[in-house]
């Protein structure tokens, strides 16, 4: 599996802990975002970033990472066939793919610590969409979208 991560400037260093982390379990990586935890990286390049590689087909998954994960996750949330989950334990990113059928995880590197991250990291990509009445509830969002977001 493909996982495209990216962050901005207070992401990066809890980017680099779940890099590390992917990159042991087997997973591609496809990093972008900030080059370091210093200097000022907008959080909207980096959502676009991970948003245009899951919807191209460059990547199956996002991993997205701000201060609080809010500025992000909306941002990526703005693409038409995102569905990013804002979590902050394992049991929201679990439930973010078993009922929502996320594709793209966000969290926030000033709100959780590198064990809480890849706990979510690990829970995310064990669970699998349950389907059934969640996908109606899916298909419900994706009907959303094509009334209300441009192509
Ligand atoms: C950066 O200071 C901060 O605003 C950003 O990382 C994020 O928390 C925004 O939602």
């Amino acid at each position: 599996m493909i996982v495209s991560i990216a962050s901005d400037h207070a992401g990066y260093d809890l980017r680099q802990q779940v890099i590390a982390h992917l990159k042991e379990k087997g997973f591609e990586v496809l990093d972008g975002g900030a080059t370091n935890g210093t200097d000022a990286y907008s959080y909207v390049e980096a959502g676009k970033k991970i948003a245009e590689d899951v919807l191209s087909g460059r990547a199956d998954r996002g991993i997205a990472i701000c201060g609080t994960g809010i500025g992000i996750s909306l941002v990526v949330n703005k693409y038409k066939g995102i569905r990013c989950g804002l979590c902050c334990n394992e049991f929201m990113a679990k439930m973010s793919r078993q009922h929502n059928d996320a594709n793209v995880l966000a969290f926030g590197a000033r709100v959780v610590g590198k064990g809480v991250a890849l706990g979510m990291v690990d829970a995310f990509f064990e669970a699998e969409f349950l389907g059934g009445r969640h996908a109606e509830r899916v298909g419900d969002l994706t009907k959303l979208e094509e009334e209300h977001f441009k192509a």
